[in-house]
């Protein structure tokens, strides 16, 4: 059973296929006779977390590709009330043919996946965003790639290579284990900055170590840094992420005090390449991570990210329901 819980579940020699499909369902959204891989499908979406972009991304995505999404509030279901994961994974793999999970603790994913008896998609946990990360690179590749709309599969994925993310602010976040696991996976650079006390943790370098980006365990390298513009230097992508991530919100205060000197301001921004790119995975809170005057600025993708979230899942959804037929 193939699942997506972290970048890694996809080897490199499955990512051309994949971003060619993604561009393909992309360009032909809404044609008449576009393809239906879920017909007579339900997926059950799971989420024990607000969600704007994940949220309706994944229900529409589910229902272009004729099936059924079948949204549940974690508080919702008996698992709220504490029936075990194991027992709900074996219970809803007898009803629906595929999982779409966004919660706290990562083991939660896993379990599912190795209980029940259908594809898991990780929509968000606290530990990782592999949706996200995947769809990131695929609006990089649009930018990038000679001839996007018609290069080959393996040509996009190539136009990643040897290019630089800077990271800031919460580099203990999902999203930066995520963007340090996909940017090995791509074969980028990756620089993170932010406080010390927020570098990325002892547990996620140890689950690093034990990745295979190219078939064989080779860990994984990043550069970590207490300073923004040494990060930012060379950078193709100036990336962030909110400070105060859900479930952290008790810690609020703390955060902002430590992270302000990593507001990606339009000088920060500056110091990047020439034609370095934005990104947010949003939501965004202009003033705090990020400026509103980097967060309009041309060279700012935010919003295609967002749009491409539901092609890249679609094609992630096409492939997992794919595999376990
Ligand atoms: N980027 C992202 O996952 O957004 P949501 O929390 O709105 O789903
Ligand atoms: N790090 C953020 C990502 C939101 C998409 C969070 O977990 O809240």
């Amino acid at each position: 059973m193939k699942h997506f819980l972290k970048e890694t579940d996809f080897a490199r020699s499955e990512l051309p296929k994949l971003f060619a499909l993604a561009r393909e369902l992309k360009r032909t959204r809404g044609q008449r006779g576009a393809p239906k891989p879920l017909a007579g499908q339900t997926w059950a979406m799971i989420f024990s977390k607000s969600s704007t972009r994940t949220r309706v991304s994944f229900e529409v995505g589910i229902h272009e590709l004729g099936g059924n999404p079948l949204f549940l509030n974690k508080n919702d279901i008996q698992l709220g009330r504490g029936e075990t994961v194991e027992d709900t994974a074996r219970v809803l793999s007898r009803f629906v043919h595929g999982l779409v999970v966004r919660t706290f603790d990562h083991g939660e994913v896993e379990r599912l996946a190795s209980f029940g008896s259908v594809p898991v998609i990780n929509a968000l946990t606290d530990f990782l965003h592999p949706c996200q990360i995947f769809t990131d690179a695929f609006t990089m590749t649009e930018r990038w790639a000679k001839n996007a709309q018609t290069a080959t599969g393996a040509k996009l994925v190539e136009s990643l290579r040897g290019r630089k993310i800077a990271f800031l602010g919460d580099t203990a976040c999902n999203m930066a284990n995520s963007w340090i696991l996909g940017a090995n996976l791509f074969g980028m650079k990756i620089s993170l900055a932010g406080p010390k006390e927020f570098a990325p943790s002892a547990a996620f370098q140890a689950q690093l170590a034990k990745e295979k980006f190219s078939g064989k365990a080779t860990g994984g390298d990043f550069q970590f840094t207490t300073d923004p513009y040494e990060a930012v230097r060379g950078a193709d992508v100036v990336y962030t992420d909110v400070w105060v991530s859900m479930g952290k919100e008790e810690e609020t205060k703390e955060r902002i005090r430590v992270m302000l000197p990593y507001v990606v301001t339009g000088k920060l921004f500056a110091a990047a390449k020439q034609d370095a790119l934005f990104m947010h995975c949003l939501p965004a809170h202009a003033g705090e991570e990020v400026m509103q005057e980097v967060l309009e600025n041309p060279r700012s993708i935010i919003f295609d990210q967002a749009e491409n979230r539901l092609h890249m899942q679609k094609a992630i959804l096409a492939t997992l329901a794919a595999a376990a037929r």
